[in-house]
Formats: C-alpha cells, structure tokens, sequence
C-alpha cells in the first residue's frame, strides 16, 4: 500500500493496530491504536520520524519495501518509549547509511531499551536545527508529556509539528486526516485522562505553546493528523484548565449493596441541587470512563464495602489510580459500610494524600444504611454542595 501524503513530501508511514485492547496491560481501548511514523523526504536528505512498536515490525517493513524510498539518511525519535522507538534497530539494519537523532535522555533509554549502537546516534540540542535541503527539522524539547525524553520535531517549511504522544489518540482510520467527531473526542479525552493528566501542568504549557506556533498541522504518534489544529488545541486548554466542573464522581464497590444503596441516594440528593454525578461500579466499569471523569470532577466520593478489616482491595486499586493520575479534583470523602469491624478508610485517605484534597467527614455505617444514616448522606450533599458554592462551581 502507498504511503499517504500529508502535505509537500511528507508521508504517513504508520500502521493502524486494530486488534489491540488494551494499552499498557492497564486501561482498556475501545478502538485499538495506531502507532505513527512519518517520511520526510527534502531535496537532499530524508528521514523517518518515529518508527513502530516491535510486534509490528515485520509489517512496518513491508510497507517501506512495497514503497522503495531510496536511501534514508535520519531516524528521528522523538521518545524511547518502544511503541515508537521499538523498530529502530530493524530501521538500522535495512538503512545502514542511517543515523539515529535525538536528545540525551531518550539516545539513554535507546541504547538501554534496545542496544541501539552509541555510534550511530547523533545527540541533538533544544532548539537545534538538521537541513533536508529544502525542509529544515528544527527539534523542540518538551520533557514531561509524558516520558522526560519527549521532544517534538517541527518542520519549518511546511509549519507541521510532530508531537510525539501529545496530543494523541488511541484511534485507528483509513484517510490518516482526523475527521472531527464526538468519538475521536472521547477518544481523545480518554488518552489524555490516562497518559497526560499526570503532567496536566506541562500539558497546559506545551498546548499554549503549539497555540502560538500557529501550526498548519499537528502529526502526533497515536490517532489522526489534526488538519485543523485548534480542534485539538480547544480541548486541552479546557481539560487541563485549573478549573473543574459541577461533577462528583463516586466509584464504589459494594458487596451486599449496604454501600451502593448509599451512593445511590448520594448521587440523587447531588443531582436534585443541580450537581452533575457519575456513579462508577469498580467491578463491572471500564476504567477508562473513570479516568475520563477525573478530567473534569471537583469532587470524589469513594464507596467501598470492607473485607478482612480494611477497605476492599478493588477500592484500594482505584484510589492508587486516581492519585497516579493526578486529576484536578479539590473535594473528596467517603462512604462505606462493615459487618464486624476494622479500619475502613485509613488506606484510601492515605493513598488519596498526595491529591491534598478537601476531605469532608467520611460516612462508615454499620449493615444495612437505617433512615439515621440516609440522612447523614443526605447532610454529605448539602456539604458537597456549599464546597461547590465556595469554588464558584454553582
Ligand atoms: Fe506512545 Fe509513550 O508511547
């Protein structure tokens, strides 16, 4: 199959991994992934930009010797990360001439991830620029979205930025231009939610950057090529503006439904005061809808039953998630129940710390919730909202 030009002899070289599930054997993809990589063929030189994830390696070839590109003089990884660095050395074998570009820290983890050969990587400075004749790559350092080895390659005739993983989306197409939808959107939350919201600082940054840049393009490694960049842009400076939205989010997991009967009655007590809620079955629910809530919620209420004297290890995996993922979330409690005794709450309101969250007095209910304790959740929402009040949310 032809390589698909993007724009002035620069061509889409990537693969789309239809079958994939799931993403670092953690969150669910519900349209599997591209892995993409990009030619640039100037007037004297060319290069790849970015390569494959090892087990499509062979595939990846294929393409290049269904297409006889000529000679290639530059590899450029803008990550190590080996969805994107991992078919360097099979590059190498089949372009000898080749050599590797790329900053200190990510030439580091090729050498280690892949005993990529130290002479034939050339290390590249912030800001420094490599001539393809008539094209100029000009390299963009951006530590933090998400590996400290990130950096962005900017092709300064044609104005496109590659963006390595910013920006992504784990989406696959068959016409590599994105066509702007509520899908690719979700899509596109969902990836934020699970690999950049951690770095939400530095995502804010670099969007506001690219902002400014006034790019034609933005070519990341995962999803479609945003023709029409703001599209992209627009979202990010909404989900990772410092300001959340009326939404509380309530994972919960509850064994005899003592604690479900109470997030239920939770989230309808919010809803009745205009509070939006997202109820979240830590058993049953795909977890990157959780992740995708966090983005937005100012408040997060974890309901949990007990087992063995301690919350419940599913609960305890959720709220390990939501510190790792570092959501912008001021407010957060919990709710739960026991049949015999124990500590409920102590893990998770550890494990949530570093999140320096608002706590508002937990609810721990012995059995089955009485009228008593309906009305202390019912005090819970009158509290969640006054905070809300407080930031402005209502
Ligand atoms: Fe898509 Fe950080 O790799």
């Amino acid at each position: 199959m032809k390589f698909q030009e993007i724009k002035n002899n620069i061509y889409y070289c990537g693969l789309n991994d239809c079958d994939r599930r799931i993403f670092d054997e953690l969150i669910p993809l519900e349209h599997g992934t591209s892995y993409n990589s990009y030619l640039v063929k100037g007037s004297e030189k060319t290069a790849i930009i970015d390569t494959m994830y090892p087990p499509k390696t062979t595939e990846y070839l294929k393409r290049f010797a269904e297409n006889q590109i000529g000679k290639v003089d530059y590899i450029i990884a803008n990550h190590g990360e080996q969805d994107h660095s991992g078919s360097i050395p099979a590059l190498l074998e089949k372009y000898p001439n080749a050599i590797v570009l790329t900053n200190s820290k990510c030439a580091e983890n090729i050498k280690n991830m892949l005993h990529v050969p130290a002479e034939k990587i050339r290390e590249v400075a912030d800001g420094e620029e490599v001539s393809l004749g008539d094209k100029t790559l000009k390299f963009i350092f951006a530590p933090g979205v998400h590996w400290p080895d990130t950096m962005f390659t900017y092709i300064k005739e044609d104005n496109v930025i590659c963006t390595c993983d910013f920006l992504g989306a784990h989406y696959t197409f068959s016409d590599v231009f994105a066509v702007e939808s509520k899908e690719l959107e979700k899509s596109a939350k969902r990836y934020y939610a699970e690999i950049m919201m951690p770095f939400r600082m530095m995502c804010k940054r670099y969007t506001q950057m690219i902002k400014d840049m006034n790019v034609d393009m933005i070519l990341p490694s995962h999803g479609p090529v945003y023709k029409n960049p703001s599209f992209i842009l627009d979202l990010y400076a909404d989900w990772t503006s410092d300001t959340p939205k009326n939404l509380v989010v309530l994972p919960y997991v509850s064994m005899y439904n003592s604690t479900m009967e109470m997030i239920d009655r939770l989230a309808e007590k919010l809803n009745a005061e205009g509070i939006e809620t997202f109820k979240f079955d830590i058993v049953d629910d795909d977890l990157g809808d959780l992740a995708m809530a966090l983005v937005d919620a100012a408040t997060i209420v974890m309901g949990t039953s007990m087992v063995l004297a301690g919350p419940h290890p599913m609960a305890v995996n959720v709220a390990y998630l939501a510190s790792v993922l570092r959501p912008k979330a001021k407010f957060a409690s919990l709710i739960g129940s026991y049949g015999w005794g124990g500590k409920l709450f102590d893990i998770i309101v550890n494990l949530l710390a570093p999140l320096k969250l608002d706590l508002i007095e937990p609810i721990q209910i012995k059995g089955k919730p009485t009228e008593e304790d309906f009305k202390k959740v019912d005090e819970m929402a009158k509290t969640i909202l006054e905070k809300h009040k407080s930031i402005g949310l209502v």
